[in-house]
């Protein structure tokens, strides 16, 4: 088992560069499978989740390739439309599939994914808005089956705005017979770099980005190349470990526009943040000031993704914050490990109270889920003496060499066996 040994209570300076998004690239790579031929996408971030989908990618036949941050997919000689199972238990995304499969070949074979860590992360919407497009399904033990002659666009009302069904839908509906709608859409930048691949193969998409989008059927698509967006998360990681550590840093490529609402908490805390030509520079020098309650929702609200690396913030902030958890209902494993460490943290039902200390202890303390595990980095960055990270196979999820990149701010985080 791998840790990391983190010496902390340096503060961060230097420069450092974003990759590219997992949850842009994700579904972007799915997408390839819509239509046969060889797709080029770039800036995809090297992460245990992308070699995952291309694993899925791969089981269905296509020949995948990387060389440095492009992968190359051939879809064309898919021979299978079922997503093996152990794969779809090792990685929720591989449900990306459905709505391209359901697209280019009218049926897909896939098995419902577990919950997880985070919350029971249904699939409901999933399902009633393919069955809405024509898709019918049948379930028999753990594998449910979807098929459609012919998918027929329609008008589909999200319930909640999933971003996971958001993206299922459009896929599904790129050679739908007639006008898709999706109303209560989610409108994360993610999804607008969908609908550009999308509409980059041939497909007509518009208002991604909006609570609405439009998707009219077209006949046939090509393949493409694309780039994918810069990684808002791992960009908002580094500008909390900055501001919870103190110091300068400039973080090239990161997008101050996908990240407003967590620039505007950071501003209120006392940090400096200013967007230039290519990106962000961040700097803090001084204790961050609590910031009453914060409530995460779905975008352009303040993202559940980084609930955890501000909470690091704020458990060593002058005076008491909360902050209310909507998206997912398991999402602060994370607080019984930062108390380890000394913080001052209390949960009632969605919210957490925290009562804002002089300073987190190094301690023992162990990554439940992927987010989870780059606030403990950031703890042990902030705290006094050493902290060991455990469970690295969650943060080796999202983050490349987390300790690397830290390092280059002038961490000190060493990985063990
Ligand atoms: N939900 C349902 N039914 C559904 C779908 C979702 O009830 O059919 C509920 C979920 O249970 C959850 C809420 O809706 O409580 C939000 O789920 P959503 O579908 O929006 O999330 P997702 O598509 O499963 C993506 C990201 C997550 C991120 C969430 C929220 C990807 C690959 N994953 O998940 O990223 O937290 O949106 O922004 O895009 C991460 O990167 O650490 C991560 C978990």
């Amino acid at each position: 088992m791998e840790v990391l040994k983190i010496n902390g209570g340096i503060k961060l300076a230097g420069t450092v560069k974003v990759d590219g998004a997992k949850n842009a690239a994700l579904p972007i790579l799915a997408a390839t499978t819509i239509v046969g031929g060889t797709h080029r996408i770039s800036n995809v971030p090297e992460l245990r989740d992308i070699s995952t989908m291309m694993q899925i990618l791969e089981s269905l036949g296509c020949k995948t390739r990387r060389d440095d941050d492009v992968i190359t997919v051939d879809s064309t000689g898919i021979s299978s439309t079922r997503i093996p199972e152990e794969l779809m238990m090792k990685m929720r995304s591989s449900i990306f599939l459905m709505g391209p499969l359901l697209a280019r070949f009218g049926e897909v074979e896939t098995f419902q994914p577990g919950g997880c860590a985070i919350g029971e992360r249904k699939m409901d919407i999933h399902f009633s808005g393919l069955e809405d497009l024509g898709v019918e399904f049948v379930q028999s033990g753990d594998s449910i089956r979807g098929k459609s002659e012919r998918i027929i666009g329609t008008a589909i009302k999200l319930r909640f705005p999933s971003v996971g069904a958001t993206e299922n839908l459009m896929m599904a509906a790129v050679t739908a017979e007639g006008v898709t709608t999706i109303e209560n859409a989610a409108r994360e930048p993610e999804i607008v770099d969908l609908q550009d691949f999308l509409n980059g193969l041939g497909a007509k998409i518009s208002g991604a980005g909006t609570s609405t989008i439009s998707i009219t059927g077209v006949d046939s698509l090509r393949a493409a190349e694309h780039r994918v967006i810069p990684d808002r998360i791992v960009a908002g990681t580094i500008l909390c470990a900055t501001v919870a550590c103190g110091g300068s840093v400039d973080i090239l490529e990161a997008r101050v526009d996908h990240i407003e609402s967590l620039v505007t908490v950071l501003r209120e805390m006392g940090a400096d943040i200013e967007s230039h030509g290519n990106g962000i520079r961040v700097s803090m020098h001084e204790r961050p000031s609590a910031i009453g309650e914060l409530r995460t929702g779905p975008y352009p609200e303040f993202p559940t993704d980084l609930q955890s690396q501000v909470m690091v913030i704020l458990s060593i902030a002058s005076g008491d914050s909360s902050i209310r958890e909507t998206i997912f209902e398991s999402r602060f494993q994370h607080v019984e490990q930062l108390r380890l460490m000394g913080a001052d943290i209390v949960i009632d039902g969605e919210v957490a109270k925290i009562h804002g200390i002089d300073g987190l202890k190094g301690a023992r303390v162990a990554s439940t889920d992927l987010r989870a595990g780059a606030a403990l980095v950031i703890a042990g960055m902030v705290a006094s003496g050493e902290t060991t990270v455990e469970n690295l196979n969650h943060i080796d999820r999202g983050y490349h060499r987390i300790e690397e990149l830290f390092n280059g701010l002038g961490a000190s985080i060493k990985r063990e066996s």
